[in-house]
């Protein structure tokens, strides 16, 4: 069993500490944060993550998982330190490394002495960096303590961080000394997963590739659904259909109001931002961008024109998590749109199952709610922004009997436009057909000088 030192107890750092000591390592998390660290030694996860603060306790308790702020300790028997601190985007839309420079900084300082300890960038951070990693450790080392780099890229989901940390599809390992990232290697045996050795370079690009082609995917079915919705057509079979050609596959293929989170979009900006400057021409990333911000200014458009005007309306916010099962609103498509709903003069009620204790800093002005029902009474329409799971179960019926105007603008397609006309809600979805209430059929489209060839 290996000892491990882990730099960052974000979603990253916490998920990798709390599971490599689940299968018996000694770990050691380290943050520079004394108030989370207190907590953690308790075993009070400070993070929403659904499992994370069971799997916590149980290694606390076991004596295999402790915490700290101080380098020396947490180095001092380390064999592998993994760096797990944040890259938050930069004022022209690279990654900022300040936290990754400091956390190589003094692990250098702290490396122990007459052996080799090998540290690993878990972080997402640009290609080049595992050897500024390995530049930053040189400079500070002393005595004969030695050291390797290893680029390991982390693809674990928010909400499903634990299931993805123990089911990885693959394992991306980087290094230019191959014992290196063989050594680390074995950290991952138990886990059964294909493992790819490549450069330092190629392992951090990968990470950039597969969070920009999964966001790709996701703007390529949000442009589909526009064009769906202008045509009469319907982009949840689309998706379905196309997905089942094993070319295409089923996954992140669900049209809405686009994606959010901390990395999609500052991965995508990081890398159209990297290629910019390395004088290439990032045309589709640019794109994926452009469409994702669209999004969210159609999906405002839209309830505008739903409403004839926004001022003076009063809009239940269903969702203002980035995505369900977390609490985290970093880029979260909710809060442009609230704050454009009340730049036009709308009043906002919302309502998050887990969101709400962050949302109070950040959207000042508007009204919390205890219920989903609560925010739709007296509302003029609903906007429903993250799917959470107690959204399906809904009475609807009671939601329309309660709200002004049975309006509901859904985006992210959770309900049945037929289901939801019969009770009688206006409603829109994103490249759904509008179903008109009473009528139950799906609205004629012109497309009349598309079929005939003129
Ligand atoms: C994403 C990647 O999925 C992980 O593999 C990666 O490790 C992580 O970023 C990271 O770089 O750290 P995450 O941001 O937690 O994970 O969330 P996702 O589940 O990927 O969702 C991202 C956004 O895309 C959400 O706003 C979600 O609502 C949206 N989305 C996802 C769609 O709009 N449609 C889809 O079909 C799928």
């Amino acid at each position: 069993m290996a000892k491990i030192a882990v730099v960052g107890c974000g979603y990253v750092g916490l998920g990798t500490a709390a599971v490599f000591a689940d299968l018996g390592n000694q770990v050691i998390g380290l943050d520079v944060d004394a108030t989370r660290v207190e907590r953690l030694q308790a075993g009070d996860c400070p993070i929403f993550e659904p499992g994370l603060e069971e799997i916590l306790l149980r290694n606390v308790q076991a004596g295999r998982l402790r915490f700290t702020t101080e380098y020396a300790e947490a180095l001092v028997e380390a064999e592998f330190a993994f760096i797990c601190v944040s890259t938050p985007m930069g004022p022209h839309g690279g990654a900022n490394m300040r936290y990754v420079r400091q956390a190589a900084r003094s692990i250098g300082q702290h490396l122990a002495p007459g052996r080799r300890t090998i540290v690993v960038n878990k972080s997402t951070m640009p290609p080049g960096s595992g050897d500024l990693v390995g530049a930053l450790l040189g400079e500070e080392i002393s005595q004969d303590a030695r050291y390797a780099v290893v680029a390991n890229p982390e693809f674990l989901r928010e909400g499903t961080a634990v299931q993805d940390m123990l089911h990885p599809d693959r394992v991306v390992l980087g290094a230019t000394d191959r014992t290196a990232a063989e050594a680390v290697a074995t950290l991952y045996q138990p886990f059964n997963a294909p493992i790819v050795i490549t450069n330092l370079r190629t392992a951090e690009m990968i990470k950039y590739a597969a969070n920009a082609f999964l966001a790709t995917r996701i703007s390529f079915i949000n442009e589909i659904a526009h064009i769906c919705e202008a045509l009469g057509a319907d982009v949840r079979q689309v998706s379905q259909a196309i997905g089942l050609d094993k070319r295409i596959g089923p996954h992140f293929l669900n049209a809405g109001i686009g994606f959010g989170g901390s990395c999609f979009p500052k991965d995508a900006q990081a890398l159209e931002y990297m290629a910019a400057v390395a004088d290439c021409y990032p045309q589709l990333l640019r794109a994926v961008l452009d469409i994702n911000r669209a999004g969210r200014r159609s999906f405002v458009s839209k309830l505008d024109r739903m409403l004839g005007g926004l001022d003076g309306r009063v809009i239940a916010v269903w969702g203002l998590a980035f995505k369900p099962n977390t609490d985290d609103l970093r880029e979260a498509p909710a809060l442009d749109i609230i704050r454009e709903l009340i730049s036009c003069g709308a009043q906002v009620k919302a309502y998050d199952p887990a969101a709400m204790p962050n949302a109070r800093e950040l959207l000042p002005g508007i009204g919390f709610c205890s219920d989903p029902y609560e925010a739709a009474a007296g509302a003029d329409a609903v906007a429903l922004i993250t799917e959470w799971n107690e959204f399906k179960g809904l009475d609807l019926g009671r939601v329309h009997s309660l709200m002004r105007r049975a309006v509901l603008v859904d985006g992210r397609n959770l309900y049945d436009p037929y289901e939801m006309a019969s009770l009688g809600f206006t409603y829109r979805g994103v490249g759904v057909p509008v179903v008109e209430a009473l009528e139950g059929e799906p609205e004629e489209v012109e497309v009349q000088q598309l079929v005939s060839g003129d």
